[in-house]
């Protein structure tokens, strides 16, 4: 078929064929399909949505772009996790140490920031000396003696979900059910681990937006990776507001650290604990409540820091650097912004945050800018907070003074005060398994 009919047949709202969405992806890949055409296939999917036979093909189509990573060599089962992304979410940098540190093995493969939202590679690339290019055998090696490796994608993992998703970040299309399931989890199937944990956020700080939304992703991706022989579960937290109290990259480490000494905030330790307990519920370490027990205890018990530096350590990192107020980099300049009225936080715009958080130096506007490793923010107060006039909401650091103007005014705002303190709301919203949904609330 044209390209032309399959543009139109989707526009129409009609479902395309195994070999139909071959020839789409393959053909866009080597560079026969244009930009232009490809474009206005993924505006009418972004309308017309895609089935999930469709969802699954694509899904592989974008995983088998490349080259598929092969961990038999690990023994044990390899468990991953992948966030949709949210302001402030260091949980990778958290979470795979816990599960290392109770016998779980995790071979992760993660990404740069994308938009508002940070990125786990390039927070770790704000300790000293960290590698995240790594050989295959050196990673390997890596995970055999650590128990986890975290390291950057490769040029060739799924190389059409780069192509793809650069075009829908230039064509409004990237906030798609299917199509952020087909990037997701074709990266997660090229990956190679066994059993895949997926932390869907909800929130004004996430791509999906409401509960609703975020199951129906959840769904999406469980059903793509049952399918294609990997155990998948999903849980859905909360991205309303930023998690924890920092959003930068080496101020993100410091404050995964401070989680891992058991001195961190209640939120991020509470969806750390539940992620990491749902990793080593899928690599087989006990019940779910066993499980929990686990990965509580290699919080107070320090087994999870130890890994850390440890793994810090096997990848040319300054292991001593994480628990040093010099070791990472740090902002000379700093300034406080304060409340402007008495009242309550009735909401924060975690997007809002984040992309102050990209003005101060924290984020690339474009994918060739470099990052200021000590820029970011620091929230002395969040949602549901009592504030008065004159009080510190947060504190901006960055290393050029002329970003701290524009960075105020987005963060102001982000933030609401109002008179009315606004009901808690859950952290942890449900859980998606290949048997359904639990919902929590
Ligand atoms: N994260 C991804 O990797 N892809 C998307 O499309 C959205 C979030």
């Amino acid at each position: 078929m044209r390209m032309y009919d399959l543009i139109e047949k989707k526009r129409d709202g009609k479902a395309l064929t195994d070999e139909e969405i071959r020839q789409l992806v393959n053909g866009y890949v080597r560079e026969e399909v244009p930009d232009y055409q490809m474009a206005a296939f993924l505006m009418a999917v972004y309308f017309r949505g895609m089935t999930d036979r469709e969802t699954a093909v694509m899904t592989d189509c974008v995983a088998h772009s490349g080259e598929i990573a092969d961990l038999s060599e690990i023994p044990g089962i390899k468990v991953d996790k992948h966030s949709t992304g949210g302001v402030g979410d260091k949980t990778t940098l958290i979470v795979v140490p816990m599960v290392a540190a109770c016998g779980g093995i995790v071979a992760k493969m993660s990404g740069r920031g994308l938009g508002h939202t940070g990125g786990t590679i390039d927070k770790l690339e704000s300790i000293p000396g960290y590698r995240t290019q790594l050989s295959r055998k050196e990673f390997f090696s890596v995970v055999r003696r650590v128990g986890a490796s975290v390291i950057g994608q490769s040029g060739n993992l799924a190389p059409a979900d780069k192509k793809l998703y650069a075009l829908r970040d230039v064509t409004a299309t990237v906030d798609s059910i299917p199509l952020i399931a087909v990037s997701i989890m074709g990266k997660k199937l090229a990956g190679g681990s066994d059993r895949i944990l997926l932390d869907v956020k909800m929130g004004s700080g996430a791509f999906m937006k409401t509960a609703d939304e975020a199951v129906k992703l959840a769904r999406k991706m469980v059903a793509i990776g049952e399918h294609a022989g990997r155990r998948t579960a999903a849980l859905i937290t909360d991205m309303d507001v930023p998690l924890g109290n920092f959003i930068g990259n080496a101020l993100e480490v410091r404050e995964a650290v401070h989680t891992l000494q058991n001195r961190g905030a209640g939120d991020l330790t509470k969806v750390c604990i539940a992620l990491a307990a749902e990793m080593l519920f899928l690599s087989e370490k006990g019940s779910r409540k066993e499980c929990r027990a686990l990965a509580e205890r290699s919080i107070t018990d320090g087994s999870a820091l130890q890994c850390l530096k440890e793994m810090v350590h096997a990848q040319g990192g300054r292991a001593e650097a994480l628990e040093d107020p010099d070791g990472l980099p740090n902002c000379r300049l700093r300034i406080e912004v304060k409340a402007e009225r008495d009242g309550y936080i009735s909401h924060m715009d975690a997007q809002g945050i984040g992309a102050s958080s990209m003005i101060l130096g924290a984020g690339r506007e474009k994918k060739e800018d470099s990052i200021d490793y000590g820029a970011g923010i620091e929230l002395r107060k969040k949602t549901g907070d009592r504030v008065c006039a004159g009080d510190v909401l947060a504190v901006l650091y960055t290393s050029e003074e002329r970003r701290f103007a524009d960075a105020k005014v987005r963060f102001l705002e982000a933030v609401r005060i109002s008179e009315e303190k606004p009901a808690a709301k859950p952290l942890i919203l449900a859980r998606v398994d290949s048997k359904g949904v639990k919902w929590y609330q």
